[in-house]
C-alpha cells in the first residue's frame, strides 16, 4: 500500500489535484469530504423526518461505502451530485463536528484505503486518519480565490447562488473546521505546504507530480 494525503480548506483544489495525481500515478482516489457530505444529506433528511440524532448516527455506522472504478458507492448506489448543493454545504461542517460521526467516517476511510495505492483527500487525513502516509500535501489559497473557484463551479452547474453567499459559506466552514475540538483542519508537521493562489490547476498538478514521484521512491 502507498498513501498520499491532500488536506486543505474548501476550494483550495484538493479534489481536482487528487483526481489528476491519481490518474497520472495510476492510484485510486478517495474524497473523504464526500463521505461527510453523505452524512450531512442524511442529517437534513433525518431532521425533516424529525428522527432522533442517535438514529442518524446508528444509520451512518451501518452504511456501506465502496470504491469501484473511481466512484464511491453508498449501499451499492453510485454517489451523485446530490451532495454538492449549497444546502449540504451550509450544514456539512456542523455535522462533521459530531465526534461519533468522525469516528465512523475515520474508520470507514481507513478500511477503504487499506492495502491500496491511493490519494486520499480531506481535512485531517495527514494528521489523524493516515498519519503514516508516504507523502503529505497541504493546499491553501486566499478566501477570495477559493470563493471565486467555487462560485464558477456552482455557476457551471446552473446553481443559483450569489458570490457573497459563497464567501459566507467558505468563511463559515473555514472557521468551524479549523476550530473544532476533534481533528481540526491543520497541516501535519511533515506535510508539504503549497499556496495555489495564481497557479492554474495544471501548474499545481505538474509541481506536485514531480514532488510525489521523488518522494515515493523513499517510502
Ligand atoms: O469540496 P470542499 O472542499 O468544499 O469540501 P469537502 O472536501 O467536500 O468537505 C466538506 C466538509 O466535510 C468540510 O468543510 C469539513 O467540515 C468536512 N470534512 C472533514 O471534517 N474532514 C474531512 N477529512 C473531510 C471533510
Ligand atoms: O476539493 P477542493 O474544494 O479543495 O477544491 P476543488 O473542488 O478541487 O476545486 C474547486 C474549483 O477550483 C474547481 O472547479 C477547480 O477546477 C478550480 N481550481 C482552479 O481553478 N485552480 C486551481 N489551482 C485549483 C482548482
Amino acid at each position: 500500500m502507498i498513501y498520499i494525503t491532500i488536506d486543505g480548506p474548501a476550494g483550495s483544489g484538493k479534489s481536482s489535484v487528487a483526481r489528476s495525481l491519481a490518474k497520472e500515478l495510476e492510484f485510486e482516489h478517495l474524497d473523504t469530504g464526500a463521505l461527510y457530505r453523505v452524512a450531512a444529506l442524511r442529517w437534513l433528511r433525518a431532521k425533516n423526518r424529525e428522527e432522533e440524532p442517535d438514529k442518524f448516527i446508528e444509520k451512518m455506522s451501518f452504511t456501506n461505502f465502496e470504491l469501484k472504478d473511481g466512484k464511491i458507492f453508498v449501499n451499492d448506489i453510485p454517489l451523485g451530485n446530490e451532495i454538492r448543493t449549497p444546502e449540504v454545504g451550509k450544514v456539512v461542517s456542523k455535522v462533521a463536528e459530531i465526534p461519533e460521526i468522525r469516528d465512523v467516517i475515520t474508520r470507514k476511510t481507513r478500511e477503504l484505503a487499506q492495502n491500496k495505492r491511493v490519494v486520499v483527500e480531506g481535512r485531517d487525513i495527514g494528521t489523524i486518519v493516515l498519519p503514516n502516509a508516504c507523502v503529505k500535501i497541504f493546499l491553501t489559497a486566499s478566501v477570495q480565490e477559493r470563493a471565486r473557484r467555487r462560485y464558477e463551479e456552482y455557476k457551471s452547474k446552473g446553481v443559483n447562488i450569489s458570490f457573497e453567499e459563497v464567501i459566507r459559506e467558505i468563511k463559515s466552514r473555514d472557521r468551524i473546521d479549523s476550530t473544532r475540538k476533534v481533528a481540526p483542519l491543520k497541516a501535519a508537521k511533515d506535510a508539504v505546504l503549497f499556496n495555489t493562489d495564481g497557479f492554474t490547476l495544471e501548474e499545481v498538478v505538474d509541481r506536485l507530480k514531480n514532488l510525489v514521484m521523488r518522494e515515493i521512491k523513499k517510502c
